[in-house]
């Protein structure tokens, strides 16, 4: 079968194939629509199970509507609708794809009509894929598809990770005690194994060396921001485009070109938009937002030690807590006093427009789990962070926040009420004013590198060319 664009002048078709969870696809997504925006063909490849997610609250279809060259395919992940997709189980959707993801990954690139336009096959010129996604590579190398990794985490994340075999080298892991763990510089939990063999550590390990034989690396970073990292990584992968931070870039393109850039949601759960009402109602700066993004499990122990501690601090409080976040939920009745401390300074609810949120002029200090995007978004608006990383990557980021960019604490795996009612407390009335100064002046050099000039303006223009250019 015959792979070329039968019209020689056909814009370059890039294929767009991020890890199903809801960090990895925001990011890419906003990718995609900077692509589309910029004239490429673009098709993005979502997991059955993340379409319909998005089909369901998000705004997917309207969104990408106005790009006639973007298209949606979509793959099985291979597990059951009702699986879950969350916490530690969030390695199940990664297995099985290394399971199954093959066959259907050559099944679509085989399609004439999953990669079709009006009837005319659209040859894919370069794939852009996540992480662990190294199942397509066999298909596109027989194909003689060139490839492109971009990695949805920061580049201190992805450098730990680069760096695996090093850290094994100087003796840091395996690690013999639990206290090892919470003082290994630069820590990612990933790496917090007693045996090296550990299938998901060495998966890890491969597959981010992986990433040297591709085209090019994408980072969801900036030069300000990650420049010494970025540096170390270009020196093994030369051709580095670091174009974040990308939600931000994405709208002020948008605005460039005088389109719409608001109500962009990507979200796998449905927008409760009744906290503005409330937030409206706060004084500036007065609000403690506590959002642990989309994979993140906490037992009941652990939300009473957060419940007791945010209403224990005095301060008020938005927080987000995912329908599918707490294990162990006996459903007993609620203690009072935090009925009560909740009724006079608190709002919770399950799922929020978190950007606006985030803009909104209540919110004075976000509580997160330090995800790599809702850093990004905390840092494009100066809000300084409290960090609790879950797992993964944000242990990571929650360092660099709190050590290298000077814009917040850390509390590390830390889950008890009287540390965190004392670390809200001295963030909120102490602390917020010196985080408030970095963070601000972060959040100009973010604007400032989404500019024309800026360097992920200058990176994000040569990444078109770059991509244009693997047309054959
Ligand atoms: C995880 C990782 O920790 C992250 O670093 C990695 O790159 C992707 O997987 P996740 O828990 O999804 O991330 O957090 P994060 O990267 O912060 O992404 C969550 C996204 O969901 C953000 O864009 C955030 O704005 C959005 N969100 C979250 C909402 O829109 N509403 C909410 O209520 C919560």
């Amino acid at each position: 079968m015959s792979h070329r664009n039968t019209a020689a002048k056909l814009p370059a078709h890039i294929l767009i194939f991020p890890l199903p969870s809801q960090g990895h696809v925001n990011s890419m997504l906003h990718l995609a629509e900077l692509l589309s925006l910029s004239g490429l063909h673009v098709t993005m490849v979502l997991s059955e199970y993340t379409h319909g997610r998005l089909l369901r609250h998000g705004n997917l279809h309207s969104r990408f509507s106005r790009y006639s060259r973007f298209r949606i395919a979509t793959l099985a992940d291979g597990l059951p609708a009702d699986h879950p997709r969350v916490g530690e189980r969030i390695m199940d959707i990664v297995l099985s794809l290394k399971e199954v993801g093959g066959s259907l990954f050559r099944k679509l690139m085989e399609s004439t009509d999953a990669l079709s336009d009006g009837g005319t096959r659209r040859r894919v010129s370069c794939l852009i894929m996540d992480r662990v996604l190294s199942f397509a590579l066999p298909v596109v190398e027989e194909m003689g598809i060139p490839y492109v990794y971009f990695r949805t985490i920061s580049a201190c994340s992805f450098w730990t990770y680069f760096c695996i075999q090093e850290i094994i080298d100087a003796g840091e892991v395996p690690l013999k005690a639990y206290q090892e763990w919470k003082d290994l510089s630069g820590d990612a939990t990933f790496c917090r194994v007693d045996d090296i063999n550990d299938t998901g550590f060495q998966t890890i390990k491969t597959e981010t060396k992986r990433t040297t034989t591709a085209k090019a690396l994408i980072l969801n970073t900036f030069e300000d921001l990650e420049g010494p990292i970025l540096d170390r990584i270009r020196k093994h992968i030369p051709n580095l485009y670091s174009i974040g931070p990308l939600h931000a870039h994405l709208k002020a393109r948008l605005e460039l070109k005088g389109i719409e850039s608001s109500n962009h949601s990507s979200s796998f759960w449905e927008e409760d938009r009744s906290c503005m009402a409330w937030l409206d109602s706060q004084p500036e700066n007065s609000v403690l937002y506590v959002n642990f993004g989309s994979v993140t499990l906490l037992t009941k122990d652990e939300l009473l030690e957060f419940w007791y501690g945010l209403v224990n601090s005095g301060q008020r409080f938005l927080w987000v807590i995912r329908p599918d976040s707490i294990v162990e939920n006996d459903g007993n009745e609620v203690p009072i006093e935090l009925d009560e401390g909740t009724k006079a300074r608190g709002y919770m609810l399950e799922w929020v427009p978190q950007r606006e949120v985030l803009a909104h002029r209540a919110i004075g200090v976000f509580f997160t789990h330090s995800g790599w995007n809702s850093t990004l978004e905390s840092i494009c608006i100066g809000i300084p962070m409290l960090c609790w990383a879950y797992f993964a990557d944000q242990t990571t980021n929650s360092r660099f926040i709190s050590e290298v960019w000077k814009m917040g604490f850390d509390i590390k795996d830390t889950c008890d009420r009287i540390l965190i009612e004392r670390m809200v407390r001295e963030i909120m009335e102490v602390r917020r004013n010196e985080f408030l100064e970095r963070a601000r002046f972060m959040a100009t050099m973010a604007k400032k590198t989404i500019s024309e000039g800026g360097d992920s303006h200058s990176n994000l223009d040569r990444l078109i060319e770059f991509l244009k250019s693997t047309i054959i």
